[in-house]
Protein backbone atom coordinates (compact mmCIF):
# COMPACT_ATOMS: atom_id res chain seq x y z
CA UNK A 1 0.00 0.00 0.00
CA UNK A 2 1.19 3.56 -0.53
CA UNK A 3 1.81 5.21 2.37
CA UNK A 4 1.30 8.21 3.48
CA UNK A 5 -0.91 11.80 3.07
CA UNK A 6 0.57 14.00 4.40
CA UNK A 7 0.94 18.26 3.66
CA UNK A 8 2.75 20.05 5.03
CA UNK A 9 2.07 23.51 6.83
CA UNK A 10 4.80 25.39 8.60
CA UNK A 11 7.05 22.40 8.95
CA UNK A 12 4.08 20.31 10.23
CA UNK A 13 3.26 17.41 8.17
CA UNK A 14 -0.22 16.38 8.99
CA UNK A 15 -0.72 12.37 8.42
CA UNK A 16 -4.86 11.66 7.66
CA UNK A 17 -5.84 7.55 8.67
CA UNK A 18 -8.33 6.52 6.19
CA UNK A 19 -9.43 4.49 9.00
CA UNK A 20 -9.09 5.02 13.06
CA UNK A 21 -8.26 1.24 13.13
CA UNK A 22 -5.71 1.49 10.69
CA UNK A 23 -2.08 0.33 11.83
CA UNK A 24 -0.34 -1.02 8.62
CA UNK A 25 -1.01 3.12 7.05
CA UNK A 26 0.20 4.59 10.40
CA UNK A 27 3.22 2.21 10.39
CA UNK A 28 4.06 2.46 6.81
CA UNK A 29 3.92 6.51 7.18
CA UNK A 30 5.90 6.15 10.72
CA UNK A 31 8.26 4.49 8.68
CA UNK A 32 9.00 6.71 6.02
CA UNK A 33 8.86 9.66 8.64
CA UNK A 34 11.56 8.19 10.76
CA UNK A 35 13.73 7.75 7.60
CA UNK A 36 13.72 11.52 6.39
CA UNK A 37 14.07 12.47 10.07
CA UNK A 38 10.90 13.96 10.63
CA UNK A 39 10.58 14.50 14.49
CA UNK A 40 7.23 13.92 16.77
CA UNK A 41 6.79 17.27 17.52
CA UNK A 42 6.42 17.78 13.33
CA UNK A 43 3.87 15.67 13.00
CA UNK A 44 0.09 16.24 13.44
CA UNK A 45 -2.16 12.49 13.58
CA UNK A 46 -5.43 12.74 12.20
CA UNK A 47 -8.48 10.16 11.43
CA UNK A 48 -9.39 11.06 8.36
CA UNK A 49 -13.19 12.60 8.79
CA UNK A 50 -13.19 11.85 12.39
CA UNK A 51 -15.95 10.66 13.65
CA UNK A 52 -16.88 7.49 12.35
CA UNK A 53 -15.18 6.76 9.15
CA UNK A 54 -14.14 2.99 10.27
CA UNK A 55 -15.02 1.76 6.59
CA UNK A 56 -14.68 4.84 4.86
CA UNK A 57 -12.60 4.58 1.75
CA UNK A 58 -8.97 6.26 1.59
CA UNK A 59 -9.81 8.48 -2.26
CA UNK A 60 -6.66 10.12 -2.47
CA UNK A 61 -4.11 7.24 -2.14
CA UNK A 62 -1.11 7.93 -3.39
CA UNK A 63 -0.84 12.02 -2.51
CA UNK A 64 2.15 11.60 -0.90
CA UNK A 65 4.35 14.27 -2.36
CA UNK A 66 4.01 16.52 0.58
CA UNK A 67 6.44 14.32 2.61
CA UNK A 68 10.14 14.80 1.90
CA UNK A 69 11.70 12.39 -0.63
CA UNK A 70 12.71 9.05 1.36
CA UNK A 71 16.57 9.32 1.16
CA UNK A 72 18.38 7.20 -1.38
CA UNK A 73 20.04 4.61 1.33
CA UNK A 74 17.03 4.94 3.61
CA UNK A 75 17.90 3.64 6.84
CA UNK A 76 16.40 0.72 8.64
CA UNK A 77 13.81 1.62 11.23
CA UNK A 78 14.51 -0.33 14.16
CA UNK A 79 11.84 -1.87 16.60
CA UNK A 80 11.22 -4.54 18.41
CA UNK A 81 8.22 -7.51 18.92
CA UNK A 82 7.20 -5.95 22.04
CA UNK A 83 6.68 -2.89 20.73
CA UNK A 84 4.80 -3.86 17.64
CA UNK A 85 2.71 -6.00 19.51
CA UNK A 86 1.69 -3.35 22.10
CA UNK A 87 1.27 -0.96 19.04
CA UNK A 88 -1.08 -3.08 16.93
CA UNK A 89 -3.74 -3.60 19.97
CA UNK A 90 -3.07 0.23 21.00
CA UNK A 91 -3.76 1.66 17.86
CA UNK A 92 -7.22 0.22 18.30
CA UNK A 93 -7.55 2.50 20.94
CA UNK A 94 -10.17 4.90 21.07
CA UNK A 95 -7.64 7.83 22.74
CA UNK A 96 -6.96 10.47 20.18
CA UNK A 97 -3.44 10.96 21.03
CA UNK A 98 -2.73 7.38 20.36
CA UNK A 99 -0.85 7.27 16.92
CA UNK A 100 1.07 10.50 18.38
CA UNK A 101 2.11 9.02 21.39
CA UNK A 102 3.05 5.60 19.03
CA UNK A 103 5.35 7.50 16.38
CA UNK A 104 7.16 8.88 19.87
CA UNK A 105 7.81 6.01 21.14
CA UNK A 106 9.30 4.10 17.66
CA UNK A 107 11.32 7.64 17.26
CA UNK A 108 12.34 7.12 20.82
CA UNK A 109 13.00 3.68 20.57
CA UNK A 110 15.79 4.57 17.52
CA UNK A 111 18.24 5.82 20.09
CA UNK A 112 16.93 3.51 22.81
CA UNK A 113 16.34 0.13 21.67
CA UNK A 114 15.48 -1.44 24.84
CA UNK A 115 12.86 1.81 25.81
CA UNK A 116 9.88 -0.76 26.19
CA UNK A 117 12.00 -2.90 28.82
CA UNK A 118 11.79 0.33 30.94
CA UNK A 119 8.41 0.16 33.22
CA UNK A 120 9.30 3.32 34.58
CA UNK A 121 8.94 5.58 31.33
CA UNK A 122 5.71 7.17 30.90
CA UNK A 123 5.33 6.89 27.05
CA UNK A 124 6.47 3.07 27.49
CA UNK A 125 3.42 2.78 30.48
CA UNK A 126 1.06 4.61 28.80
CA UNK A 127 1.19 2.56 25.55
CA UNK A 128 0.52 -0.54 27.58
CA UNK A 129 -2.84 0.72 29.28
CA UNK A 130 -4.15 1.42 25.80
CA UNK A 131 -3.06 -2.55 24.96
CA UNK A 132 -3.97 -3.57 27.35
CA UNK A 133 -7.73 -1.58 27.60
CA UNK A 134 -7.61 -2.96 24.08
CA UNK A 135 -7.20 -6.76 24.58
CA UNK A 136 -10.11 -6.67 27.36
CA UNK A 137 -12.30 -4.77 24.79
CA UNK A 138 -11.70 -7.67 22.72
CA UNK A 139 -12.21 -10.42 25.17
CA UNK A 140 -15.49 -9.05 26.17
CA UNK A 141 -16.40 -8.89 22.63
CA UNK A 142 -15.53 -12.55 22.58
CA UNK A 143 -17.15 -13.65 25.51
CA UNK A 144 -20.41 -11.41 25.27
CA UNK A 145 -21.64 -11.25 21.95
CA UNK A 146 -24.96 -13.20 22.44
CA UNK A 147 -26.50 -13.99 18.57
CA UNK A 148 -30.30 -13.73 18.35
CA UNK A 149 -31.91 -15.93 15.42
CA UNK A 150 -33.61 -13.85 12.63
CA UNK A 151 -35.62 -16.78 10.25
CA UNK A 152 -34.86 -16.15 6.59
CA UNK A 153 -37.49 -14.19 4.72
CA UNK A 154 -39.18 -15.94 1.60
CA UNK A 155 -36.82 -17.95 -0.54
CA UNK A 156 -34.08 -17.70 1.71
CA UNK A 157 -34.33 -21.20 3.55
CA UNK A 158 -31.51 -20.32 5.74
CA UNK A 159 -31.64 -18.64 9.30
CA UNK A 160 -29.12 -15.70 10.32
CA UNK A 161 -27.64 -14.68 13.70
CA UNK A 162 -27.12 -11.19 14.68
CA UNK A 163 -25.70 -9.68 17.77
CA UNK A 164 -25.46 -6.24 19.17
CA UNK A 165 -22.58 -5.13 20.46
CA UNK A 166 -21.10 -1.93 21.63
CA UNK A 167 -16.96 -1.72 22.01
CA UNK A 168 -15.22 1.08 23.85
CA UNK A 169 -12.75 0.88 21.14
CA UNK A 170 -11.89 -0.16 17.20
CA UNK A 171 -12.03 -3.39 17.51
CA UNK A 172 -14.24 -5.05 15.41
CA UNK A 173 -12.65 -5.90 12.26
CA UNK A 174 -9.57 -6.92 14.27
CA UNK A 175 -11.85 -9.46 16.06
CA UNK A 176 -13.50 -10.52 13.00
CA UNK A 177 -11.47 -13.41 12.12
CA UNK A 178 -11.96 -14.77 15.84
CA UNK A 179 -15.99 -15.27 14.72
CA UNK A 180 -15.75 -16.26 11.68
CA UNK A 181 -13.31 -19.30 12.56
CA UNK A 182 -16.12 -19.96 15.46
CA UNK A 183 -19.43 -19.39 14.17
CA UNK A 184 -17.59 -20.78 10.59
CA UNK A 185 -21.08 -22.60 9.44
CA UNK A 186 -23.25 -20.06 10.81
CA UNK A 187 -24.19 -16.90 8.58
CA UNK A 188 -24.35 -13.75 10.89
CA UNK A 189 -23.52 -10.13 11.36
CA UNK A 190 -22.28 -8.41 14.19
CA UNK A 191 -23.93 -5.00 14.35
CA UNK A 192 -22.14 -1.88 16.53
CA UNK A 193 -22.00 1.51 16.50
CA UNK A 194 -18.87 1.67 15.10
CA UNK A 195 -19.08 -0.75 12.04
CA UNK A 196 -20.81 -4.33 11.48
CA UNK A 197 -19.46 -7.31 10.20
CA UNK A 198 -20.84 -10.02 8.63
CA UNK A 199 -20.11 -13.70 7.12
CA UNK A 200 -22.45 -15.33 4.69
CA UNK A 201 -20.78 -19.06 5.36
CA UNK A 202 -17.68 -17.87 3.08
CA UNK A 203 -16.81 -14.38 3.00
CA UNK A 204 -16.64 -11.75 5.60
CA UNK A 205 -17.82 -8.15 4.65
CA UNK A 206 -18.26 -4.71 6.43
CA UNK A 207 -20.66 -2.22 6.46
CA UNK A 208 -20.97 1.33 8.34
CA UNK A 209 -22.43 1.63 11.85
CA UNK A 210 -25.93 0.28 13.24
CA UNK A 211 -27.62 1.37 16.24
CA UNK A 212 -29.48 -1.00 18.69
CA UNK A 213 -33.07 -0.40 17.15
CA UNK A 214 -31.86 -2.51 13.97
CA UNK A 215 -30.76 -5.53 15.98
CA UNK A 216 -33.47 -8.15 16.66
CA UNK A 217 -34.45 -8.08 20.40
CA UNK A 218 -35.13 -11.71 21.50
CA UNK A 219 -35.76 -15.75 20.33
CA UNK A 220 -36.42 -18.58 21.17
CA UNK A 221 -32.91 -19.92 21.76
CA UNK A 222 -32.45 -17.74 24.73
CA UNK A 223 -34.68 -19.81 26.95
CA UNK A 224 -32.40 -22.63 26.66
CA UNK A 225 -28.99 -20.01 26.96
CA UNK A 226 -30.59 -19.21 30.25
CA UNK A 227 -31.44 -22.70 31.62
CA UNK A 228 -27.80 -23.56 30.65
CA UNK A 229 -26.58 -20.64 32.47
CA UNK A 230 -29.08 -21.49 35.28
CA UNK A 231 -27.69 -24.92 35.68
CA UNK A 232 -23.52 -24.08 35.35
CA UNK A 233 -23.99 -21.22 38.18
CA UNK A 234 -21.79 -22.77 41.22
CA UNK A 235 -23.13 -20.85 44.14
CA UNK A 236 -20.01 -21.80 46.20
CA UNK A 237 -17.62 -20.00 43.66
CA UNK A 238 -19.66 -17.15 43.60
CA UNK A 239 -17.74 -13.63 43.98
CA UNK A 240 -20.10 -10.66 43.01
CA UNK A 241 -16.59 -8.42 43.15
CA UNK A 242 -14.80 -10.51 40.43
CA UNK A 243 -18.19 -11.25 38.76
CA UNK A 244 -19.10 -7.71 37.75
CA UNK A 245 -15.78 -6.61 36.94
CA UNK A 246 -15.62 -9.27 34.41
CA UNK A 247 -18.99 -8.69 33.54
CA UNK A 248 -19.55 -5.33 33.75
CA UNK A 249 -23.47 -4.09 33.67
CA UNK A 250 -23.06 -2.26 30.47
CA UNK A 251 -23.20 -5.65 28.48
CA UNK A 252 -26.15 -7.11 30.68
CA UNK A 253 -28.32 -5.37 28.51
CA UNK A 254 -27.33 -7.81 25.41
CA UNK A 255 -27.28 -10.84 27.70
CA UNK A 256 -30.05 -12.98 27.93
CA UNK A 257 -28.72 -15.19 30.89
CA UNK A 258 -27.84 -11.78 32.94
CA UNK A 259 -31.36 -11.28 33.36
CA UNK A 260 -30.93 -14.29 36.14
CA UNK A 261 -27.99 -12.58 37.73
CA UNK A 262 -29.80 -11.10 40.91
CA UNK A 263 -32.17 -13.85 41.01
CA UNK A 264 -28.86 -16.29 41.24
CA UNK A 265 -26.91 -14.34 43.51
CA UNK A 266 -29.52 -14.06 46.15
CA UNK A 267 -30.55 -17.54 46.00
CA UNK A 268 -26.58 -18.15 46.14
CA UNK A 269 -26.44 -18.87 49.59
CA UNK A 270 -29.00 -20.85 50.41
CA UNK A 271 -28.03 -23.20 47.32
CA UNK A 272 -24.19 -23.09 48.57
CA UNK A 273 -25.31 -24.89 52.36
CA UNK A 274 -27.62 -27.33 50.23
CA UNK A 275 -24.60 -28.45 48.38
CA UNK A 276 -22.48 -28.58 51.24
CA UNK A 277 -24.38 -30.55 53.17
CA UNK A 278 -25.27 -32.96 50.55
CA UNK A 279 -21.49 -32.97 49.69
CA UNK A 280 -22.61 -33.15 46.14
CA UNK A 281 -20.19 -30.69 44.66
CA UNK A 282 -18.02 -32.23 42.24
CA UNK A 283 -15.45 -30.01 43.50
CA UNK A 284 -16.07 -31.29 47.08
CA UNK A 285 -15.26 -34.83 45.96
CA UNK A 286 -11.72 -35.88 47.81
CA UNK A 287 -9.10 -36.74 45.36
CA UNK A 288 -6.71 -39.65 46.95
CA UNK A 289 -4.06 -40.15 44.05
CA UNK A 290 -2.29 -38.77 41.19
CA UNK A 291 -4.48 -41.42 39.12
CA UNK A 292 -7.68 -40.30 40.71
CA UNK A 293 -6.68 -36.74 39.12
CA UNK A 294 -5.51 -38.13 36.10
CA UNK A 295 -9.07 -39.05 35.51
CA UNK A 296 -10.61 -36.04 37.12
CA UNK A 297 -8.86 -33.41 34.21
CA UNK A 298 -9.60 -35.57 31.63
CA UNK A 299 -13.49 -34.89 32.43
CA UNK A 300 -13.26 -31.42 33.57
CA UNK A 301 -15.48 -28.92 31.63
CA UNK A 302 -15.28 -26.84 34.31
CA UNK A 303 -13.80 -23.96 32.10
CA UNK A 304 -14.43 -22.98 28.48
CA UNK A 305 -10.36 -24.59 27.97
CA UNK A 306 -11.41 -28.22 28.84
CA UNK A 307 -14.52 -28.05 26.80
CA UNK A 308 -11.97 -27.53 23.59
CA UNK A 309 -11.35 -31.03 22.14
CA UNK A 310 -8.00 -31.17 23.44
CA UNK A 311 -6.28 -34.20 25.94
CA UNK A 312 -5.71 -33.07 29.49
CA UNK A 313 -1.76 -33.34 30.41
CA UNK A 314 -1.40 -34.75 34.00
CA UNK A 315 1.59 -34.08 35.86
CA UNK A 316 4.45 -36.63 35.67
CA UNK A 317 7.75 -36.82 37.84
CA UNK A 318 9.36 -37.91 41.07
CA UNK A 319 6.35 -38.63 43.26
CA UNK A 320 6.66 -41.77 45.35
CA UNK A 321 8.23 -40.70 48.68
CA UNK A 322 11.13 -41.28 47.61
CA UNK A 323 12.20 -37.85 49.42
CA UNK A 324 12.04 -39.64 53.00
CA UNK A 325 13.84 -42.91 51.27
CA UNK A 326 16.29 -40.82 49.58
CA UNK A 327 16.81 -37.67 52.02
CA UNK A 328 16.56 -35.30 48.93
CA UNK A 329 14.16 -33.10 49.10
CA UNK A 330 10.55 -33.13 47.21
CA UNK A 331 10.31 -30.56 44.47
CA UNK A 332 7.49 -29.18 42.31
CA UNK A 333 8.11 -27.35 38.82
CA UNK A 334 5.15 -25.79 37.44
CA UNK A 335 3.82 -24.12 34.22
CA UNK A 336 2.14 -22.49 32.68
CA UNK A 337 -0.39 -25.31 30.85
CA UNK A 338 0.28 -27.61 27.92
CA UNK A 339 1.55 -26.52 24.61
CA UNK A 340 0.77 -28.33 21.02
CA UNK A 341 3.35 -31.23 21.55
CA UNK A 342 2.35 -31.40 25.11
CA UNK A 343 -1.04 -31.93 24.42
CA UNK A 344 -0.37 -35.12 21.73
CA UNK A 345 2.06 -36.96 24.08
CA UNK A 346 -0.09 -36.38 26.94
CA UNK A 347 3.15 -35.00 28.88
CA UNK A 348 4.26 -32.22 30.20
CA UNK A 349 7.09 -30.20 28.86
CA UNK A 350 8.54 -32.01 26.28
CA UNK A 351 8.22 -29.06 23.22
CA UNK A 352 10.54 -26.21 22.45
CA UNK A 353 9.75 -24.58 25.74
CA UNK A 354 10.20 -27.99 27.65
CA UNK A 355 14.00 -28.22 25.98
CA UNK A 356 14.42 -24.66 26.94
CA UNK A 357 13.73 -25.39 30.48
CA UNK A 358 16.39 -28.49 30.63
CA UNK A 359 18.80 -27.05 29.06
CA UNK A 360 18.70 -24.22 32.47
CA UNK A 361 18.24 -26.49 34.77
CA UNK A 362 21.03 -28.91 33.62
CA UNK A 363 22.88 -25.84 33.38
CA UNK A 364 22.18 -24.75 37.06
CA UNK A 365 22.91 -28.28 38.11
CA UNK A 366 19.14 -29.10 38.68
CA UNK A 367 18.66 -32.91 37.73
CA UNK A 368 15.07 -32.83 35.75
CA UNK A 369 14.42 -36.11 36.63
CA UNK A 370 14.62 -35.39 39.91
CA UNK A 371 11.25 -33.27 39.96
CA UNK A 372 7.66 -33.48 39.54
CA UNK A 373 6.39 -31.21 36.61
CA UNK A 374 2.86 -30.16 35.83
CA UNK A 375 1.24 -27.12 34.92
CA UNK A 376 -1.47 -24.77 36.57
CA UNK A 377 -4.03 -24.99 33.78
CA UNK A 378 -4.21 -28.99 32.49
CA UNK A 379 -5.82 -28.26 28.97
CA UNK A 380 -4.04 -26.40 26.21
CA UNK A 381 -5.61 -22.93 25.05
CA UNK A 382 -5.14 -22.13 21.46
CA UNK A 383 -6.68 -20.74 18.54
CA UNK A 384 -6.43 -21.78 14.68
CA UNK A 385 -4.31 -19.89 12.70
CA UNK A 386 -4.76 -22.06 9.28
CA UNK A 387 -4.08 -25.80 10.72
CA UNK A 388 -1.94 -24.52 13.40
CA UNK A 389 -2.23 -24.12 16.85
CA UNK A 390 -1.41 -21.21 18.24
CA UNK A 391 -1.01 -20.95 21.98
CA UNK A 392 -3.11 -18.42 24.13
CA UNK A 393 -2.66 -17.62 27.88
CA UNK A 394 -5.26 -18.62 30.05
CA UNK A 395 -7.51 -16.01 31.99
CA UNK A 396 -7.04 -15.39 35.41
CA UNK A 397 -10.18 -17.21 35.66
CA UNK A 398 -9.68 -20.08 33.84
CA UNK A 399 -6.27 -20.51 36.48
CA UNK A 400 -8.14 -20.25 38.82
CA UNK A 401 -10.91 -22.49 38.15
CA UNK A 402 -7.99 -25.48 37.35
CA UNK A 403 -6.09 -24.18 40.91
CA UNK A 404 -8.38 -26.96 42.72
CA UNK A 405 -6.04 -29.71 41.00
CA UNK A 406 -3.12 -28.04 41.05
CA UNK A 407 -3.90 -28.36 44.74
CA UNK A 408 -4.81 -31.28 45.01
CA UNK A 409 -1.53 -32.10 43.19
CA UNK A 410 0.52 -30.66 46.03
CA UNK A 411 -1.35 -32.18 48.51
CA UNK A 412 -0.56 -35.70 47.05
CA UNK A 413 3.23 -34.80 46.52
CA UNK A 414 3.68 -32.30 49.41
CA UNK A 415 7.00 -31.17 48.02
CA UNK A 416 9.38 -29.31 50.23
CA UNK A 417 10.25 -26.72 47.37
CA UNK A 418 7.79 -25.29 44.30
CA UNK A 419 9.01 -23.36 41.38
CA UNK A 420 6.59 -21.44 39.32
CA UNK A 421 7.70 -20.69 35.74
CA UNK A 422 5.72 -17.57 34.63
CA UNK A 423 2.87 -15.40 35.87
CA UNK A 424 0.17 -17.68 35.23
CA UNK A 425 1.76 -20.82 37.59
CA UNK A 426 2.34 -18.08 40.72
CA UNK A 427 -1.38 -17.15 40.12
CA UNK A 428 -2.03 -20.87 40.22
CA UNK A 429 -0.13 -21.10 43.52
CA UNK A 430 -1.00 -18.12 44.58
CA UNK A 431 -4.23 -17.26 43.79
CA UNK A 432 -3.19 -13.93 42.83
CA UNK A 433 -1.62 -12.55 40.36
CA UNK A 434 2.17 -11.11 41.39
CA UNK A 435 4.90 -9.23 38.98
CA UNK A 436 7.72 -11.76 38.30
CA UNK A 437 10.13 -9.34 38.42
CA UNK A 438 9.08 -8.60 41.95
CA UNK A 439 9.11 -12.29 42.98
CA UNK A 440 12.06 -13.90 41.68
CA UNK A 441 14.72 -14.38 43.64
CA UNK A 442 12.74 -14.35 46.63
CA UNK A 443 11.27 -17.59 48.17
CA UNK A 444 7.84 -17.50 49.77
CA UNK A 445 6.07 -19.49 52.59
CA UNK A 446 2.92 -21.70 51.49
CA UNK A 447 0.41 -22.47 53.58
CA UNK A 448 1.54 -26.16 53.55
CA UNK A 449 5.01 -24.40 54.94
CA UNK A 450 6.18 -25.42 51.33
CA UNK A 451 8.97 -22.90 50.07
CA UNK A 452 7.99 -21.20 46.47
CA UNK A 453 10.35 -19.57 44.28
CA UNK A 454 9.16 -17.82 41.21
CA UNK A 455 11.00 -17.19 37.94
CA UNK A 456 9.80 -16.74 34.46
CA UNK A 457 8.06 -19.02 32.34
CA UNK A 458 11.07 -20.65 29.51
CA UNK A 459 8.33 -19.83 26.46
CA UNK A 460 9.27 -16.11 27.59
CA UNK A 461 12.67 -16.12 26.32
CA UNK A 462 12.20 -17.62 22.85
CA UNK A 463 10.08 -14.73 22.53
CA UNK A 464 13.06 -12.53 22.37
CA UNK A 465 15.63 -12.39 20.83
CA UNK A 466 18.96 -10.19 20.90
CA UNK A 467 19.90 -8.27 24.31
CA UNK A 468 16.73 -8.88 25.64
CA UNK A 469 16.68 -12.86 25.40
CA UNK A 470 20.40 -12.73 26.65
CA UNK A 471 19.45 -10.61 29.63
CA UNK A 472 16.37 -12.56 30.32
CA UNK A 473 18.38 -15.77 30.02
CA UNK A 474 20.90 -14.61 32.15
CA UNK A 475 18.53 -14.02 35.25
CA UNK A 476 16.74 -17.30 34.24
CA UNK A 477 19.75 -19.05 34.78
CA UNK A 478 20.82 -16.89 38.05
CA UNK A 479 17.09 -17.91 39.40
CA UNK A 480 17.77 -21.45 38.84
CA UNK A 481 20.91 -21.40 40.95
CA UNK A 482 19.89 -19.62 43.42
CA UNK A 483 16.98 -22.41 43.47
CA UNK A 484 19.72 -25.59 43.28
CA UNK A 485 21.74 -23.63 46.16
CA UNK A 486 18.96 -23.46 47.97
CA UNK A 487 17.79 -27.57 47.27
CA UNK A 488 21.57 -28.47 48.03
CA UNK A 489 21.97 -26.71 51.32
CA UNK A 490 18.25 -28.41 51.99
CA UNK A 491 19.40 -32.02 50.93
CA UNK A 492 22.93 -31.45 53.56
CA UNK A 493 20.97 -30.87 56.24
CA UNK A 494 18.97 -33.40 55.80
CA UNK A 495 21.90 -35.97 55.69
CA UNK A 496 23.27 -35.00 58.34
N1 LIG B 1 4.70 -24.67 28.68
C1 LIG B 1 4.18 -24.95 29.88
O1 LIG B 1 3.93 -24.08 30.69
N2 LIG B 1 3.97 -26.23 30.19
C2 LIG B 1 4.24 -27.21 29.37
O2 LIG B 1 3.99 -28.34 29.72
C3 LIG B 1 4.80 -26.89 28.12
C4 LIG B 1 5.01 -25.60 27.79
Amino acid sequence: MTPVQALEKGGVYTVSLPRPDDFDYWRDAARRLIQCGVAPDRVSWRERGEAMDLFAVCSDQNDDGALPAPPINPSVVKTSKRFLDCARNAALHSDEERFALLYRLLWRLQSNPRIMEDKSDDDVRRIEDLAKNVRRDSHKMHAFVRFRRVEGSDGDASDRYVAWFEPDHHIVRANAGFFKRRFANMQWSILTPRGCIHWDGTRLSESGPASRSDAPADDAMEDLWRQYFASTFNPARLKIGAMMSEMPKKYWKNMPEAALIPELIAGAQSRESRMVNAGASEFSEPVASLHDIASGIGACRQCAIGCLDTQAVPGEGRHDGAASLSKRATFMIVGEQPGDQEEKAQRPFIGPAGEVLSAHLQQAGINREDAYLTNAVKHFKYTLRGKRRIHQSPTAKEIDTCRWWLDAERRIIRPQFVLALGASAARGLLGKTVSITRARGVPLQMDDQSELWITAHPSYLLRLDGDARAEQERLFQQDLKTFAKRLESYNKNLQV
